[in-house]
């Protein structure tokens, strides 16, 4: 097999989509491309009018950087356009098939999807006096009550914030304060890989120690441990009991197009996460256009997204994108491999899954699992597969091809982030060539370039990912933190810096290559340096640390801490062990460092600056590099030693 890759790599090949493909894909024709640059505005005018509006905007765009307003003066609302607008036309269809990890099935057409989201809705507006603009914080688990939960809080305007139900109880209580979240929903429990992670259990520890805007906590009854869980008096009810007596009609609130429709919490540079705020009738537009081009969505596609809710690609591409486009939407709760490493395939194979969309750290364990998982079920409902979240390797991307796709299904690599909202960079697949490796074109409607240092356009070669015109999903901010949306996105270039690095090619095909800050990129999961080495100095045997990333086969990349102990502490394997742990409950299990390296002292500029630059080279095993410029040169060799021995002890 990786003789075949080798020569492939070798001849850069290219792959197109078959002529059957191309002659039914929803984007045939190339002018697109040159109708949607020669009049943006119009071009998003057009999409947007995809979507129902209770009020026509005033103006496409009004742009006074970096602030932009999108169809300012238009009204709608994203859960009607989600629900309502396919309740004539589609609404005996499968809106949701869920399946949860124990196998359970559970499907949702859109009336009943619809009932289900106004009844929640109805309740959380007259029982628990939610009002529009007030934040709601979902912590849950991949159950269908979290799909109707962000489209309640859309129904009623509330701005829902989702908190990935694998963060610790600390990261919970952060994002509930830093938004002032009046309600809280979350469940008894979720399941992850056979065993349960005890959600309202951690919610408890997160409220204990704050969180004084927080009124009520609704519990789903998901994994049965009701008796074991404790409801707070006045403060936490059940989910269904409360929603149970209420009306099927809740009356959607007119949203003006630039209201927040939600924040999503994303690690930056600094220790705090921050809240990227999105709009409703820009980022709604985005999403309806992105999710049918990008994926060629038609009405008879079973599509399966997945990624968790917790995270942007869940929002866009899971629920709103998907749904309103009237699609059937495949939503899994559990992890690939249980019970067992077929679990994917063989949900694909159940449910006919005709559009797949995953990360490529998935798909590199796939790899490694061994094609005898894969060959057992029946993928042939396959037509399009797509990535996101990190770099695709051209082998990983080749074999996806190859065998998940079974060679002709185009498939689409998407850069994007949340800040963007939506899809920036990626091939429409029935139009465009793809290469392995490379993400594409910008999307039509979306302009880009890769700007050199000076912010001097490069055209052939490499320098760092900008987008050079506003887009209807962009981010409208950083939650209650103007300025650093300023400094992180608007201070480096004229235009919106991605702070990714990446080259484009003649074909102006971009590829991306990675985060350029403080910023790691584990498992397709974002996760800031700053955060681990904040977390790490809480405990009390730990003086410094520095975080950095190590090359890692399958997730990309993971977390290597470098760790100054204090005077009288030893560095035992008991000690590694509570750093980790320390992490864990910090951050959550998705930081766990892969190891600690302990040491006497860490590279410095004679000013007191950590040089990572060296950690990182020792952390991917490369040349040092210069050390002249530190004022304590001779503890590189130190450090090193350490590195081997840990790596030596690990393996
Ligand atoms: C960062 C954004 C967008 C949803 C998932 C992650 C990296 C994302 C790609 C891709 C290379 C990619 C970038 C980006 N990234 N997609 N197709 N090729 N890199 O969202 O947590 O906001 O992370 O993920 O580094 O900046 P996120």
């Amino acid at each position: 097999m990786s003789d075949t890759i080798e020569s492939l790599l070798d001849e850069n090949r290219e792959y197109i989509a078959s002529d059957h493909f191309q002659e039914n894909a929803q984007y045939q024709d190339e002018s697109i491309y040159e109708t949607a640059s020669r009049d943006r505005l119009a071009f998003w005018e057009k999409k947007a009018s995809d979507l129902a509006w209770f009020k026509k905007w005033n103006s496409v765009l009004e742009w006074s950087r970096p602030y932009a307003k999108w169809f300012d003066g238009g009204q709608l609302n994203a859960s009607v356009n989600c629900l309502d607008v396919h309740l004539e036309s589609r609404k005996n269809k499968t809106a949701i098939i869920w399946e949860g990890e124990l196998g359970e099935v559970r499907s949702f057409t859109y009336e009943s999807l619809a009932k289900q989201v106004n009844k929640l809705a109805y309740t959380m507006r007259q029982t628990f006096g939610v009002k529009k603009g007030d934040r709601v914080t979902l912590y849950m688990p991949m159950i269908p009550e979290l799909a109707i939960s962000v489209l309640a809080c859309a129904r009623i305007g509330a701005i829902h914030s989702v908190v990935f139900g694998g963060f610790s109880a600390d990261s919970l209580r952060d994002r509930i304060e830093d938004s002032q979240s009046k309600l809280l929903i979350t469940a008894d429990g979720g399941y992850r890989r056979g065993e349960i992670v005890p959600l309202k259990d951690i919610t408890d520890s997160a409220l204990s120690k704050g969180c004084p805007s927080l009124e009520s906590v609704l519990v789903v009854s998901h994994v049965g441990r009701e008796a074991r869980i404790h409801m707070t008096e006045g403060r936490d009810y059940d989910y269904h009991d409360s929603i149970a007596d209420a009306p099927h009609v809740c009356e959607p609130e007119k949203m003006e197009s630039e209201d927040t429709l939600f924040i999503l919490y994303t690690s930056g540079t600094t220790g705090k996460p921050k809240g990227i705020k999105h709009s409703t009738g820009g980022y709604l537009t985005h999403a309806k256009y992105s999710t049918r081009a990008v994926f060629d969505l038609n009405d008879d596609d079973i599509y399966w997204c997945t990624a968790d809710i917790g995270w942007i690609t869940g929002h866009t591409y899971l629920v709103y994108g998907p749904l309103a486009n009237g699609a059937t939407v495949v939503m899994y709760e559990g992890s690939p491999d249980y019970p067992d490493k077929d679990r994917f395939w063989s949900i694909i194979d159940r449910h006919n899954v005709s559009i797949f969309y995953t990360a490529p750290t998935a798909i590199r364990a796939f790899m490694k699992w061994g094609d005898e998982f894969i060959t057992k079920h029946d993928l042939s409902s396959l037509r399009l597969l797509g990535t996101v979240g990190e770099p695709i390797n051209p082998e990983a991307w080749i074999w996806y091809h190859d065998v998940i796709g079974g060679g002709n299904c185009p498939v689409v690599d998407t850069w994007w982030q949340t800040e963007t909202g939506g899809i920036m960079i990626t091939n429409l697949p029935g139009l465009n060539v793809m290469k392995p490796g490379k993400a594409g074109l910008p999307l039509p409607g979306i302009s880009a370039a890769v700007l050199d240092q000076n912010g001097q356009p490069v055209t052939h070669g490499g320098g760092l990912l900008s987008l050079t015109e506003p887009w209807p999903s962009m981010l409208r901010g950083v939650w209650g933190d103007d300025q650093r949306y300023i400094d992180t996105y608007w201070s480096k270039f004229n235009t919106y810096f991605a702070g990714d690095g990446a080259t484009i090619d003649e074909d102006g095909y971009y590829m991306v290559l990675g985060r350029v800050d403080d910023v790691l990129n584990v498992a397709g999961h974002r996760i800031g340096t700053m955060e681990v080495e904040s977390a790490l100095v809480e405990h009390k045997s730990v003086a410094e640390a520095a975080v950095v990333g190590m090359p890692d086969d399958i997730k990309g990349q993971s977390i290597l801490a470098f760790v100054i102990l204090k005077t009288g502490q030893h560095d035992t394997p008991e000690l590694h062990a509570e750093l980790i742990q320390q992490v864990c409950d910090s951050i959550g299990p998705i930081a766990k460092p892969r190891a600690i390296v302990c040491a006497s002292d860490l590279p410095k500029t004679r000013s007191g600056k950590i040089m990572r630059r060296i950690l990182r080279n020792i952390a991917e095993n490369k040349e040092v590099g210069d050390t002249t410029t530190l004022g304590n040169p001779a503890v590189v060799a130190e450090i090193v030693v350490s590195f081997k021995a840990t790596f030596q002890a690990a393996l």
